[in-house]
């Protein structure tokens, strides 16, 4: 197991990982965090865990990871943002994750609609946005980020759908260098966050994004339709043309179908 220490030797960031916190088990770093945030936790406190007992994915899921084989943590974000902004901290996290990701495989990530990082089509990284607004403000923000870095067997439900950094490089990687990486991306356009400039972040995602112009499957718990993924709507939401015109979906599940 890491100890705070060695998280933070060699560590250069100014605000994310101000504060961190390690735990070798926890029910969930998302849960821990906004336990923090709602005590006060400063902007940018990071909680990370070997190991989560109730890891939370989308849509009530759960997040399972192999103890100490991959990255959980979460951050608390204290950006100054209009509620409607607040969806695309989303976004940022998951481009600072892609060039966190790329600078040490040297191969392209792919962003998928709303919160996946996949290699070669496969989820490697799943992102778990949660926030706490008073009069149509966030207080905070929690983004939740677990990568699969060197877990090389999943559950055979999973199919071929999940990877990992190692399945897809064929070699291990050294967790804390993935994991320094990504809190130094996520500093490093922090700045553009907390002024509330997002065109170079969606810039960025729109480019990684391999969904646009391909025909999806949205499933939602109340529907489930089909049609062609046009782009993202300026709130951040996924256009798609249906037979019945363009809709835009704001949550829910969505598979390609070539
Ligand atoms: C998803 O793809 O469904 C989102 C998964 C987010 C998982 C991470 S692991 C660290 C953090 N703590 C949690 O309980 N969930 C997020």
């Amino acid at each position: 197991m890491y100890s705070k220490e060695e998280l933070l030797r060699g560590l250069n960031t100014r605000v994310i990982g101000s504060k961190l916190f390690v735990f070798e088990s926890i029910d969930s770093t998302n849960i821990c965090a906004k336990t923090l945030a709602e005590a006060g936790i400063e902007d940018g406190a990071v909680v990370f865990a070997e190991n989560q007992t109730e890891g939370r994915g989308r849509n009530g899921r759960s997040w399972l990871s192999e103890p100490g084989n991959n990255l959980l943590f979460s951050v608390v974000l204290r950006p100054e943002l209009p509620k409607e902004k607040t969806v695309f901290l989303t976004f940022y996290s998951a481009v600072a994750v892609a060039h966190a990701v790329e600078s040490l495989i040297g191969t392209s990530v792919e962003c998928k609609w709303p919160n996946d990082l996949l290699l070669n089509s496969k989820k490697f990284c799943g992102i778990l946005l949660e926030s706490s607004f008073q009069q149509s403000s966030p207080v905070y923000s929690v983004v939740g980020i677990g990568i699969n870095v060197n877990q090389r067997t999943f559950d055979m439900e999973m199919g071929n759908r999940v990877t990992s950094l190692s399945l897809e490089h064929e070699r291990d990687f050294d967790r804390k260098h993935v994991f320094q990486r990504v809190l130094e991306h996520l500093d490093r356009l922090y700045g553009e966050v907390r002024a509330g400039d997002f065109k170079n972040i969606m810039k960025t995602w729109n480019a990684k994004c391999t969904m646009f112009g391909k025909p999806v499957t949205v499933s939602s718990a109340h529907d489930r339709f089909s049609g062609k993924a046009l782009g993202l709507s300026s709130d951040g939401g996924l256009m798609i043309e249906t037979s019945g015109g363009t809709s835009i979906v704001y949550a829910g599940d969505v598979s390609i179908s070539q």
